[in-house]
């Protein structure tokens, strides 16, 4: 089945494996119109997403960097290079986001389990079309609203790195699914 095929094949695709070529829009429109389809509870549809190119994305690695310098208690040179340089080495970001219902008419975690079914459904087409992708969830983003503004109620859950790259990446084998399910007869 060419739908399992792509579920087994999907990896975590990071920076340091992307090459330089860029993303074509229409294929970012693909993706987020797929996101777009995720099942959501009284139909709230909480996913946002900003795509971030070009110099803003640039722009927004250098502040997630000195974010990272001005708040961690352990600073490591590498990590701070690394944070500004892996934004730099994708050729697009996703921030994902999830804006809460304003009649808060669902548990907050079924809002978050629709964004992330739509990340799954964006991490499935990328695969599809051969883009490698992660999702980051690092604290970090906890400040993404002073370099975006965020709507009330809104609040990022992650960036999504995006970016084409050249070496071949294997299945993961996951643990046996057997073990995390009871039949009952
Ligand atoms: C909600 C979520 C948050 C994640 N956050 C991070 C992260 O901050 N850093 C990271 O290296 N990987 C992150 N990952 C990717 C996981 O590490 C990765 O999915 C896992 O190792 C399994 O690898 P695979 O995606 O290639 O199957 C995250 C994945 C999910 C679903």
């Amino acid at each position: 089945m060419k739908l399992f095929q792509t579920i087994e094949s999907r990896r975590s695709i990071f920076p340091r494996q992307y090459n330089n070529r860029p993303i074509k829009k229409e294929d970012l429109k693909l993706i987020l119109k797929a996101a777009n389809f995720a099942p959501t509870h009284k139909k709230t549809e909480p996913w946002r997403f900003k795509v971030l190119q070009n110099v803003y994305k640039n722009d927004f690695g250098k502040f997630l960097s000195e974010k990272y310098k001005n708040t961690t208690a352990k600073f490591s040179e590498f990590k701070f290079e690394s944070i500004s340089n892996n934004i730099k080495r994708s050729s697009a970001i996703i921030l994902i986001c999830m804006q809460r219902d304003p009649l808060n008419s669902i548990p907050e975690w079924e809002e978050i389990a629709s964004v992330s079914m739509a990340v799954q459904n964006m991490w499935l087409v990328s695969t599809e079309l051969n883009i490698g992708s992660y999702w980051s969830s690092s604290k970090l983003i906890d400040h993404v609203h002073e370099f975006i503004k965020l709507k009330k109620g809104e609040r990022c859950l992650g960036i999504f790195y995006m970016g084409y790259y050249d070496k071949k990446v294997t299945k993961r084998i996951p643990g046996s699914y057997e073990d995390k399910v009871c039949w009952f007869k």
